[in-house]
């Protein structure tokens, strides 16, 4: 894995896909941790001479611009956080505007550019849309951990036409998850949530085997119960899981706790 640690960004344009769907309300961020996280590499890469231009997305928006999911609201949370002017980019990547604010960033400035996913293309990880946004900048860093499994444009597609590195939040946790799953020290205890057993079931079948314990809270633990034989009324559960959840149980006895 390229890191920060070797990478060249001195009067760089450097394109950071960062994850900052945070939550907003009345468009004042709620919760600023998903910022705060990215500090360590927007500081470095300023420290190093370049010039920074930040990608995200915010929500699930159906493809277009909706309001409520700008990331215009985001600028004074992350001006406040960065202590410096945030330039905000709010045509879309295609457009030739985009392109030209974006190349003439001087080193030491950040631009924040609206919603990728108001981008067609950017769920479908479109090759023309990779290749647009690769023109804004000079190298491409990935510290978006909370979106790195998806293959999309910002997030992967671009990585293919720009030098590339892992930023310090994405290497900090991927070595966490690397001791994990490799050298856990015991007792192994892992808690799991979320609605949908379905979304989760290959974590869950690969990390049952390994660890001393499973904690499984949030909406998926019904299927479970359910399984179990339990009475969980209207809650939401996954019927096509029950055999599934059912045999888990059965192959390791104990080991998946479920809430009371
Ligand atoms: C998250 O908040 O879980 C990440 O930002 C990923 O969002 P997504 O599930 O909409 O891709």
């Amino acid at each position: 894995m390229n890191t920060l640690d070797n990478f060249d960004v001195a009067g760089k344009r450097v394109l950071v896909r960062v994850d900052y769907n945070v939550p907003l309300k009345d468009g004042v961020v709620q919760d600023d941790t998903r910022i705060t996280a990215s500090l360590p590499t927007l500081n470095k890469l300023l420290e190093g001479g370049a010039s920074i231009i930040l990608m995200s997305h915010l929500g699930r928006p159906k493809g277009g611009y909706e309001a409520k999911f700008s990331l215009e609201p985001l600028v004074p949370a992350l001006e406040k956080a960065l202590n410096k002017k945030i330039k905000f980019i709010s045509s879309l990547p295609l457009s030739a505007e985009t392109l030209a604010t974006a190349q003439t960033l001087q080193p030491g400035e950040i631009a924040l550019l609206e919603n990728v996913r108001f981008e067609e293309g950017e769920e479908k990880n479109d090759k023309t849309l990779s290749e647009t946004l690769a023109k804004l900048g000079d190298a491409f860093v990935l510290d978006a951990f909370g979106s790195a499994h998806r293959a999309h444009s910002s997030v992967s597609g671009v990585a293919e036409f720009l030098p590339s590195a892992a930023g310090y939040l994405l290497e900090k946790e991927v070595k966490a998850l690397g001791q994990l799953l490799e050298h856990p020290n015991p007792p192994y205890v892992v808690i799991i949530g979320g609605a949908k057993v379905s979304d989760k079931l290959l974590v869950i079948e690969n990390l049952l085997p390994r660890v001393d314990k499973m904690l499984i809270g949030g909406g998926m633990a019904y299927t479970f119960v359910k399984a179990q034989g339990g009475t969980i009324g209207k809650s939401i559960h996954e019927d096509d899981f029950l055999e599934k959840a059912r045999e888990l149980l059965g192959k390791y006895p104990g080991k998946i706790v479920l809430p009371s």
